[in-house]
């Protein structure tokens, strides 16, 4: 296959990361997980206790940071990730560091070099825009608040974890407003994307739409 990028954007709790992963296992590429990267400084703020709001302190850490990527997660700094970048208190950091210009450039930096090495299927707020305006396709996904709050609620009761669905709702409401709001790279649809709404379709409805365009690139050229 030639080198192929998909880039997937959207609000939390759209189901990207399900979506990206399952379109790369099709394609049988890398999946690249943007938050995770965001998270990942956010985690290491908190563990090497560095000041948050040191804004050059906090682009040198993201810049000294080295992410490898592979079908089990992330590795910074040659330590695997998963369940502690998602905890609340890294998620609430990782949205405050995502809006230091220094963090962004370093890590678009960092997102472009991975996307030059391979073919990728990446998510996040930028990817479209930004981090890959060239991908061979261009996806935003999204879906109510309503629904993507029902989604966070009934994936916390799954791991048995108790939750409040107003107050979801309302962390929801909050991060796209921060998302959309910030000065640098907000989140916002690419004139060239196409936009899938989960609100009513399930995720694997929408992975079928992806892969199809993604056969459609592959096979017209
Ligand atoms: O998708 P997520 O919840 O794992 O993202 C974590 C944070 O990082 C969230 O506040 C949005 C931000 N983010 C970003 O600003 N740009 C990206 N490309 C990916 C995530």
């Amino acid at each position: 296959m030639k080198h192929f990028l998909v880039a997937i954007d959207g609000p939390a709790g759209a189901g990207k990361s399900t979506v990206a992963r399952r379109v790369a296992d099709h394609l049988e590429i890398t999946y690249v997980d943007t938050g995770a990267m965001y998270r990942s400084i956010a985690w290491k703020l908190l563990r090497e206790k560095v000041n948050a709001a040191d804004e050059a302190a906090v682009t040198q850490l993201a810049e000294s940071m080295t992410f490898a990527l592979d079908p089990a997660g992330i590795c910074v700094d040659g330590t695997r990730l998963t369940d502690e970048i998602r905890t609340p208190q890294v998620t609430a950091l990782a949205s405050t560091v995502a809006k230091m210009a220094g963090v962004r450039r370093a890590l678009v930096r960092k997102q472009q070099e991975i996307a030059e090495r391979q073919s990728v299927v990446m998510d996040g707020r930028d990817i479209g825009t930004h981090v890959l305006p060239h991908a061979d396709v261009k996806i935003f996904l999204t879906a109510s608040i309503e629904e993507r709050a029902r989604r966070r609620y009934k994936e916390l009761l799954d791991k048995g974890i108790s939750a409040d669905l107003e107050s979801l709702k309302e962390d929801i409401c909050r991060r796209d407003e921060n998302d959309r709001t910030r000065q640098y790279a907000p989140l916002r649809q690419a004139e060239d994307a196409i936009l899938i709404d989960t609100t009513n379709q399930s995720i694997s409805e929408a992975v079928e739409v992806i892969l199809q365009l993604c056969r459609n690139k592959l096979g017209g050229e």
